[in-house]
């Protein structure tokens, strides 16, 4: 079975509740005829928000993380039955951002991924390498980290995305090649088909992630094991549409 294309925006820490709701109001007309998913993750206070902006139409809204525990004394934190009160079907989980300035670990990523598919949340959980690790050929030993500590105890491995975002090509205007996200993703399905089973990882859905924009989207979506996009700086204007619609 074909694998559904999958584009989702990360807004991070950008937008009001007035610019996202215009910005969604303007996405909506023009994104009404993509054969692909489509998600906008959004600050946590903006979700109800935007939930109502995108009614009726093909935006699912996601959040950009969530807590392990159902409930208790975890200050600042958001809970899963939270995010499903509102309306939430996807979140991301493990950005490098959350790794880089908030001590998320692949411990941290594993144990808010279990929590998020209890509670049918469908997690996109981050992987990426540093310009450091690929500079020294660590580029897969990290991945597969990542992966093993990351997924630890997943049961469906098709209940979730995963978004390869190379850190070196966050918000850096520096994309990684067609060839180069191609031959990692293609890398990533692989350790997917020995963790779990080649039949289930030929399924599940990975995206890139790294300065994806209108103008090279064409290019990584053309990629045989590239189903997808998790677009930051992009997200937050018209372009988005754009890459939503990569294949017209
Ligand atoms: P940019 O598209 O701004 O590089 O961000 C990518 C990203 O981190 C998406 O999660």
């Amino acid at each position: 079975m074909a694998r559904k294309p999958f584009i989702a925006g990360n807004w991070k820490m950008n937008m009001t509740a007035e610019s996202g709701k215009q910005l969604i109001q303007e996405l909506k007309p023009l994104v009404k005829e993509a054969k692909c998913d489509i998600a906008l993750c959004v600050p946590a206070i903006l979700i109800p928000a935007m939930v109502k902006a995108a009614k009726g139409s093909k935006i699912k809204i996601g959040a950009q993380n969530v807590h392990f525990a159902e409930n208790g004394a975890y200050t600042g934190e958001i809970s899963a039955t939270m995010l499903k009160e509102y309306g939430v079907k996807y979140v991301i989980i493990g950005h490098s951002e959350r790794r880089q300035y908030f001590g998320e670990t692949n411990e941290t990523v594993n144990r808010r991924t279990l929590a998020a598919l209890k509670n049918d949340l469908c997690p996109i959980v981050c992987i990426g390498e540093t310009l450091e690790d690929r500079e020294s050929g660590e580029t897969e030993k990290v991945l597969t980290r990542q992966l093993e500590i990351g997924l630890a105890g997943v049961e469906d491995i098709k209940k979730l995305v995963i978004a390869y975002e190379p850190v070196w090509a966050i918000g850096t205007g520096k994309t990684a090649t067609d060839e180069q996200a191609q031959e990692t993703i293609k890398f990533i399905r692989k350790k997917l088909g020995k963790m779990f089973c080649v039949k289930d990882a030929n399924r599940v859905r990975i995206q890139y992630g790294g300065s994806m924009n209108a103008a090279n989207c064409k290019g990584l979506m053309a990629q045989p094991d590239i189903d997808g996009g998790l677009i930051g700086g992009a997200s937050l204007k018209k372009d988005f549409a754009t890459i939503v619609n990569y294949n017209k």
